[in-house]
C-alpha cells in the first residue's frame, strides 16, 4: 500500500481566466496570489490490485457519492498519464479548512492537493521525475486538467498560467512561480468578506463557455495580456499604484463579461457595490493603498500590504463587517503553498 498526505490553498486571481478550449486550456493568461488559511487537506491511500479502478472517498469525514462520481470521472480522463489509476484500489479522503458554506470555490485548493498526492502515488510507482521542479510542474498540469485556476495552487506566493510573450517559459499547460516580485508583495494580506455564501447561479464552468459567444471575448483576451505585462512590472518595482488599478480594472472586467454575456447574469450584489465604494473612497481619503478583487461570485477579497494591517482591520470593523452576511470576515494572507504531511 502507498500512502501520501498533502496540503494546498485556494488562490485569488489578480489577472482573470474567464474562457476556456480544448481540454482545460485558458483562452488568456492569468497570475494568482496562492492564499494560505483557505486550505484542502487530501489524504490518498493506493493498493495495487489487478481489476478496475475502485474508488471510496471521504469528504470531511462522511462518504460523498456525489464526489465520488466527479472524482472517478477525472481519475479515468487522466488514467493514461498516470496508469497505476487503471487498476487497484483508492481511498481518498479530503477537507477544507474553511466553511464549506462561505462561497469560497473549493476546487481550486481541493484539485490542487488531489493532484500533489497522486503525482506523489505516480512517483513511488515508477520513478519519473527527476527533480522537484519536473514534479510540480507535472502536479501543475494534472491539477489544470481538474479545474483551471487549481494549477496555479501549487506554487508559493503568486503564479502564472498561460502563454504570453512577457514571460517566455509560460505554458497554457501548467502554472508557473513569478519569483521576481517585490518583497512587500510576498507577505500581502487578504480579508474575504463573506457578502453573500449562497450557491453560485451560474457555475463557472457554464461562464467560461459563455465566453465563445461574447462579442467582447477578442478585446477581453488582448487586454488580459496587456495588464500582465504591465501587472508584473508593478510586482517587480512595488508601484502599488498600477497594482491597484489593474487588479481592480481586472475585478470589473470580470463581472462586465458576465453582464455582457448571452444570457447575461449578475453574480455582485448590492452589499459588494456598497463595499467597492467604501473601499474606494476609504483610499482616496487615507492614502491607504488597498483595493478589491472578486472572484466570480459576489465576496470581495480586500487586498493590502502587511504594514497597514492595524488600519485596514479598523476599517473593515467600522464600515465593511456590516455588509457581510453575518458579519463573515476571512482574513487570509499570501502564503508559501502546498504543504506535504
Ligand atoms: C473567476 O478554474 O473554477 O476564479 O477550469 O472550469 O474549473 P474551471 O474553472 P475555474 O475558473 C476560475 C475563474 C475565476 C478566475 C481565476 O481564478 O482566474
Amino acid at each position: 500500500m502507498i500512502q501520501t498526505s498533502w496540503s494546498a490553498p485556494s488562490n485569488i486571481a489578480l489577472i482573470k481566466y474567464w474562457g476556456k478550449h480544448g481540454i482545460q486550456l485558458p483562452n488568456n493568461p492569468s497570475i494568482s496570489f496562492t492564499l494560505d488559511k483557505s486550505r484542502t487537506h487530501t489524504h490518498v491511500k493506493y493498493e495495487p490490485g489487478a481489476s478496475a479502478l475502485d474508488l471510496q472517498f471521504l469528504f470531511e469525514g462522511k462518504e460523498n457519492i456525489e464526489f465520488a462520481k466527479r472524482t472517478i470521472s477525472f481519475l479515468n480522463s487522466i488514467n493514461r498519464e498516470l496508469p497505476f489509476l487503471q487498476t487497484g484500489k483508492l481511498y481518498i479522503e479530503s477537507s477544507n479548512t474553511f466553511p464549506h458554506s462561505t462561497g469560497i470555490a473549493s476546487s481550486a485548493s481541493a484539485m490542487a492537493t488531489l493532484a500533489l498526492c497522486l503525482c506523489e502515488i505516480h512517483q513511488k510507482v515508477t520513478d519519473s521525475y527527476s527533480d522537484k521542479i519536473a514534479f510540480l510542474k507535472h502536479a501543475s498540469h494534472i491539477a489544470r486538467l481538474g479545474s483551471g485556476s487549481a494549477c496555479r495552487s501549487i506554487y508559493p506566493y503568486l503564479a502564472q498560467w498561460g502563454q504570453t510573450d512577457s514571460i517566455p517559459s509560460s505554458s497554457d499547460e501548467f502554472a508557473i512561480p513569478v519569483s521576481d516580485v517585490h518583497v512587500d508583495f510576498t507577505t500581502y494580506l487578504d480579508a474575504i468578506l463573506i457578502i453573500d455564501s449562497d450557491e453560485k447561479k451560474v457555475s463557472s464552468s457554464a461562464g467560461h463557455q459563455l465566453m465563445e459567444k461574447n462579442p467582447l471575448a477578442e478585446i477581453r483576451y488582448k487586454q488580459a495580456h496587456t495588464n500582465l505585462a504591465e501587472l508584473l512590472i508593478a510586482l517587480k518595482t512595488g508601484d502599488l499604484d498600477t497594482f491597484i488599478e489593474i487588479v481592480e480594472l481586472e475585478a470589473l472586467m470580470l463581472h462586465a463579461l458576465m453582464m455582457t454575456s448571452q444570457p447575461s447574469y449578475i453574480l455582485i450584489r448590492p452589499n459588494t457595490l456598497q463595499g467597492i465604494e467604501k473601499i474606494q473612497l476609504f483610499r482616496q481619503e487615507t492614502k491607504i493603498p488597498v483595493c478589491f478583487t472578486l472572484d466570480a461570485g459576489p465576496n470581495i477579497h480586500l487586498l493590502y500590504p502587511k504594514k497597514y494591517q492595524t488600519e485596514v482591520e479598523a476599517f473593515i470593523s467600522q464600515q465593511l463587517i456590516m455588509l457581510c452576511e453575518d458579519e463573515r470576515v476571512i482574513f487570509d494572507c499570501c502564503g508559501e503553498g502546498p504543504i506535504s504531511l
